[in-house]
């Protein structure tokens, strides 16, 4: 969900745009646009003297680090690591019609919206034209609202291409939800019926679904499938790691802290090796609210107020047909809620990494409280080794907020993979240095520096983002998806944009004060290694509009691939980099959001998109009006692409005055052959 966009009237939330809560935290040293030429020049590419006038200049009178950037074919030759493939496509052009545009050659075909039946009676889609008349029951048979990150796992072995579980987030619900697209509210805008507040909960959450894929390439899903599922916002949940069975995690619900209901705001997402899902816990304060004058810093640095998005859930508490404090939960103020107990930790339960095993349908979710309690946005591995650990990446998806990354104590085994690999292990939150370095810090109370201010490493992992702060770590410009390059190992970071740094209050890694139109940062890990505690890093590109001045649109995009605000981010097998957007407004271009697509390998020098090389980049994609384009994945044979669109602001997928509804977008080539190439 975009931190200020105006989605079209009939796709917008009930009060609830993410009103991301700031803390400015402390920042580094503000650089100059010298220190962000010489973060992304490297020496070797100054001598091969491919740069022009201006750039040298800057270059010599800014001093040479003697930067190694991020680059492993740091050599004069397009050495082995360069790609042999192209893209096969021309980059399509922006648009703002309501409908989906691919290039030439491809077909974009509709699976599973919004309120698609996959379970139990299978009940049917039901609309009075402006909003869902469905019951609350029904909603839970059906696909949730806001389709968002998305993993493909193969059933079949003999065939894994044509036979596959689909997951996917459902990240926030919009009016569209309930009769008249209206919630039913009362004076103070709160709602008033349970059946509704329960139909929203069930609209949340993720859906696994099977999907098969006949001759001729079609997708479609297998209704009633006993792999089909639903988790929603009141599915039981065990906790698991350190801070499962604290005091931190202690609700009526539970005494022992070692369960809790349900998961919200499911952004991105990541996978695990062993073939899990990684659902990810984003703006978590949107649903609990406080009245605590001073709240508890685990509720006060992650922004729990007195309001959240305005769902006010607790708002029905106390109805007869309530069921275990099914409502009261979400009012966490100590003594609030009502008769059924104390929720004033319902929250600490929330903000979680939630691992869910799609082939088996009656395993509960575990929140994984190792990986560190924050806004998460996705939780992505990089390159895994057998016999080395593994490396999970995340951003915290808010303005000034961390980049992280746990470190598995396991080395992977792929024969025998242990079950609570994630819950052994190691948080870092990243320092970025200003001569392309950076060191991984360890969030974690054995880390001297927590001493003072902590008490226990449950306490560290509840109040992550308070740790962080002690540690020093870099405010980025909202972190988001990651990506891991197949090929090198490095590791592409999406920060969608950020317009509150103040001049003079820009870092190295995010040197644009004005950052409307956010960028990708590159890193590799010292060594390869993914336990490194050190790393290098390098600007990607610039998101901007094409006719803004270079010393904004400092990657020279032009018609046919300006963008802004990447979110979702992701590699293919094959070494694609794909990048999709979640345009804030004001836009500075008229399209939709949209997914590009760029071979990094096939760059030269230092492999980042440049005014000279820039044509590399195409667009691929552009989805219908209002939409974001977010969650990419494909078959392992490439021919067919998964990709989501959430919270369409016309009338798509229908058209005429249909409601509009979030929806999977499978793509295929016409011959059958590999989508990109
Ligand atoms: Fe839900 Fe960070 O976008
Ligand atoms: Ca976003
Ligand atoms: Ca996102």
């Amino acid at each position: 969900m975009a931190g200020q966009k105006t989605p079209g009237k009939k796709a917008s939330p009930v009060q609830r745009q993410a009103l991301k809560v700031e803390k400015t935290t402390s920042q580094s040293a503000s650089p100059s646009l010298e220190a962000l030429m010489q973060a992304r020049i490297s020496r070797r590419s100054a001598l091969r003297g491919g740069l022009g006038l201006a750039t040298t200049t800057i270059f010599a009178g800014a001093g040479v680090a003697a930067l190694t950037g991020c680059s492993d074919s740091d050599d004069d030759s397009d050495d082995s690591s360069t790609s042999t493939m192209q893209l096969g496509f021309s980059s399509v052009d922006g648009s703002d019609v309501d409908a989906l545009t691919v290039p030439e050659g491809y077909i974009a075909e509709i699976l599973a919206p919004w309120g698609t039946p996959i379970l139990g009676s299978l009940p049917a889609f039901a609309t009075d034209g402006s909003g869902s008349t469905n019951s609350a029951a029904e909603q839970a048979m059906q696909m949730g609202q806001n389709h968002d990150g998305m993993h493909y796992f193969p059933l079949s072995q003999s065939d894994p291409s044509s036979r596959g579980l689909l997951v996917m987030n459902h990240e926030y619900s919009n009016s569209t939800l309930f009769p008249g697209g209206a919630r039913s509210e009362d004076v103070d805008g709160k709602p008033t019926d349970p059946e509704q507040v329960r139909k929203d909960i069930n609209a949340h959450g993720v859906a696994i679904i099977e999907i098969e894929r006949n001759g001729e390439g079609q997708v479609s899903l297998v209704s009633g499938s006993g792999f089909n599922r639903r988790i929603t916002a009141a599915t039981p949940m065990l906790l698991s790691g350190p801070a499962a069975g604290s005091s931190f995690m202690v609700t009526a619900y539970d005494n022992s802290g070692m369960t809790t209901r349900g998961t919200v705001n499911n952004c991105a997402h990541g996978y695990t090796p062993w073939g899990t899902y990684l659902a990810c816990e984003e703006n978590i304060q949107g649903y609990f609210i406080t009245n605590e004058a001073t709240p508890p810093r685990e509720k006060d640095r992650m922004g729990i107020n007195d309001a959240g998005f305005g769902y006010f859930w607790n708002n029905v508490a106390g109805d007869a047909s309530e069921v275990n404090g099914e409502f009261a939960r979400f009012d966490t103020t100590p003594g609030g809620g009502d008769a059924t107990g104390d929720y004033r930790n319902e929250a600490n339960t929330f903000g979680w990494i939630v691992e869910i095993d799609p082939r088996n349908p009656s395993a509960m979710p575990i929140k994984r409280t190792a990986m560190g309690r924050f806004r998460h946005e996705g939780c992505t591995p990089g390159r895994v080794v057998e016999g080395q650990k593994i490396a999970f990446y995340m951003g915290d998806d808010s303005r000034f907020e961390y980049f992280y990354k746990f470190v598995t104590d396991d080395n992977y085994d792929p024969d025998r993979p242990s079950p609570n690999m994630l819950d052994n292990g190691t948080l870092f939150v990243a320092k970025f240095n200003e001569d392309g370095t950076g060191a991984w810090l360890p969030v974690d109370y054995s880390n001297a520096a927590l001493a003072t201010d902590f008490v226990s490493q449950a306490d560290v992992m509840v109040n992550t983002r308070s740790a962080a702060d002690v540690l020093g770590a870099t405010p980025m410009d909202r972190p988001e998806w990651t990506a891991t390059d197949p090929n090198t190992g490095e590791i592409y970071l999406t920060l969608t944009n950020n317009t509150q740094r103040v001049s003079g209050d820009e870092n190295a890694p995010n040197p644009r004060a004005d950052n409307s139109h956010g960028h990708v940062v590159r890193l590799a890990e010292d060594g390869d290694d993914p336990a490194a505690t050190g790393f290098t890093w390098d600007i990607f590109v610039f998101g901007s509009n094409a006719n803004a001045d270079s010393a904004f649109n400092i990657s020279g995009l032009d018609a046919s691939n300006e963008f802004g605000s990447p979110d979702g981010i992701w590699f293919d097998s094959r070494g694609i980099l794909w990048i999709q957007t979640d345009n804030g407004a004001p836009l500075d271009f008229g399209q939709n959001d949209q997914m590009l697509a760029v071979i990094p390998a096939n760059l030269d020098g230092d492999r980042v998109i440049t005014p000279d090389n820039n044509a590399s980049l195409r667009r691929f994609f552009v989805g219908p009006v209002g939409c974001e384009v977010t969650g990419v994945d494909m078959t392992p044979d490439n021919r067919t692409m998964f990709v989501n669109i959430q919270h369409p602001g016309g009338h798509w997928p229908q058209g005429g005055s249909a409601v509009p509804r979030s929806s999977t977008v499978v793509i295929r080539r016409e011959d059958g052959g590999e989508i990109g190439t």
